[in-house]
């Protein structure tokens, strides 16, 4: 395929810049992922995402329940390929072509409002070209993967944009890669954003692959964690400096730059090691940035609320980092909690949610980062199961089944709220087994022989939460998406359409 097929005139995106920017309050994406073993109705929970005023949405997949929901609505979509399809894109051209036509090609010429929106821009500014992402995997570099993708996702990466091409989108549609953060890094010797790089032994890969990117006009993805610089960093990060708030006695001085907050210095690196690579005007999405409220000492609501809402009046203020003066595309993670994650990196994974389980907001949150504490809407008319919990019969009197019986529940149901630091931490043992044998219960939609634990459990229809502590009653009507496949590979290809409607807003508002 030609270069040029990939290219934009420069002016075009000159103007794409300044559009952007003349929406502001609009920018702010979310991050939608659906490891739950109850998921509530996508069309309710979209109906929720227009009313909140969300303007952009970033799948793990391309979920056709979710992406018929999304029909009819303005709402720009950025879907996904896990990791687990890699290889098969990467050499097989043909499975590309069907990944493509299946989930891009068909949503796009299929009627949707998208499609309506999008000839209206064209109608208005007829040189502009709608823009649209398609991100090929998700943190394929991650440590913990081993290195198992390193050789599929340039590859694949390289056969989605061809079949883009094929597919008459290779000039509208712009593939994308999220990377994790620890792709870059700045030496102990001199811990300053300006010293950054890519990790040695991933540079030249790295490289190559932003080089593809940047012939294509398609930007460099990037999940940027304060949290985890305060998790890993363990009691030796600088608490304050995690946020955007913190009162900073000594900033990071870097040349005539000062840093007063981790996401600002780990963005800026990743500007220099891009600089170092001969790409220093290259564009930078942030695919993932948030903060968990449960599973662990820092992950509590309060520090949620602190850290989103300091992010959301930082980036949409425009002032950017020390190194890019600009409004930074980000998007939040995440939108629902995640039962049902993987909790490898820490029993946090699965309160990442700006909403809970069943669509309630934990906080509010101002989405035009003008923080006038506007609540945000819930998903309305969602459907619970009956009010009955099960827990541990107080008659009964401590086996040598209940320990078993415990680690049975939480094996199969989610107990990362009993952890220390966490929400239900301070429970007493009869109140830690009944918060299991609840989770058990719930999980497994109330059925009555999943209440019996060897004789310890019986039914209530008391509630048993406590301050702090919810016993939750599931959602009824629930379907699984966890049939599609292993659930850590769920969310790890991300193929992004992501069309800019900011145009749209821009000429609905007479700007
Ligand atoms: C389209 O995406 C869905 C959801 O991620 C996936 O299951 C399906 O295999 C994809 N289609 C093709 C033809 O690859
Ligand atoms: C990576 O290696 C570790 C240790 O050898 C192993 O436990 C883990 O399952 C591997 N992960 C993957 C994704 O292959
Ligand atoms: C409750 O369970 C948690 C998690 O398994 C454990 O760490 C804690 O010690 C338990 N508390 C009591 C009082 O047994």
């Amino acid at each position: 395929m030609a270069l040029s097929d990939c290219g934009y005139p420069m002016a075009a995106l000159l103007i794409i810049v300044f559009f952007a920017m003349a929406t502001r309050g609009f920018c702010v994406g979310v991050n939608w992922g659906t490891m739950t073993t109850h998921q509530l109705p996508p069309e309710k929970v979209v109906k929720m995402l227009k009313e909140n005023g969300f303007r952009k949405l970033k799948l793990f997949d391309a979920d056709e329940w979710i992406m018929s929901a999304l029909m009819g609505t303005d709402i720009e979509v950025m879907v996904a390929i896990p990791n687990n399809m890699l290889e098969e894109m990467s050499n097989n051209p043909t499975a590309a072509d069907s990944w493509v036509d299946e989930n891009v090609t068909n949503y796009l010429y299929s009627g949707g409002v998208n499609i309506k929106l999008s000839m209206h821009v064209f109608k208005v500014f007829a040189f502009l070209p709608s823009r649209k992402y398609v991100a090929v995997g998700n943190e394929p570099f991650l440590k913990a993967y081993n290195g198992s993708y390193l050789h599929t996702t340039l590859p694949a990466l390289k056969n989605i944009q061809a079949s883009l091409y094929n597919a008459g989108l290779g000039s509208k549609v712009k593939v994308t890669v999220p990377f994790n953060a620890d792709i870059y890094y700045s030496p102990d010797s001199n811990p300053v954003p300006s010293a950054g790089d890519f990790r040695p032994d991933l540079r030249d890969l790295t490289i190559e692959i932003i080089q593809f990117l940047y012939s294509c006009n398609a930007p460099f993805t990037v999940n940027i964690y304060p949290f985890l610089s305060l998790y890993y960093g363990n009691d030796n990060f600088p608490f304050e400096f995690a946020f955007f708030d913190g009162i900073i006695n000594k900033p990071l001085r870097d040349g005539n730059s000062l840093y007063t907050n981790v996401f600002d210095a780990n963005f800026d690196t990743l500007l220099w090691a891009l600089d170092k690579a001969g790409y220093p005007d290259m564009e930078v999405l942030v695919g993932e940035v948030g903060w968990p409220t449960d599973g662990d000492k820092n992950a509590n609501i309060q520090n949620a609320k602190r850290f989103n809402q300091g992010l959301l009046k930082h980036i949409l203020s425009g002032n950017g980092t020390p190194k890019r003066k600009a409004i930074l595309d980000i998007y939040l993670f995440s939108l629902i909690d995640e039962n049902a994650k993987s909790v490898a990196p820490g029993t946090f994974e699965r309160h990442w949610g700006i909403f809970e389980f069943d669509g309630k907001p934990k906080y509010e949150l101002d989405l035009t980062g003008e923080e006038q504490n506007k609540g945000l809407v819930a998903v309305e008319g969602v459907k619970y199961m009956e009010k009955q919990w099960c827990v541990m019969d107080p008659d009964a009197t401590e086996s040598q089944y209940l320990a078993d019986s415990i680690d049975y529940a939480c094996s199969m149901a989610d107990c990362t709220a009993l952890g220390y630091g966490s929400s239900c931490s301070n429970l007493s043992v009869q109140g830690n087994a009944s918060y299991a044998f609840n989770m058990y219960y719930q999980v497994h939609n109330q059925r009555d022989w999943d209440c019996d634990f060897s004789g310890l459990a019986i039914l209530t229809d008391e509630d048993p939460s406590e301050k702090g502590c919810q016993f939750p009653v599931m959602i009824s009507h629930a379907s699984s998406l966890i049939i599609h496949g292993g659930l850590s590979d769920m969310l790890q290809k991300a193929v992004g359409v992501c069309i800019y409607f900011a145009y749209v807003f821009v000429i609905a508002h007479g700007v």
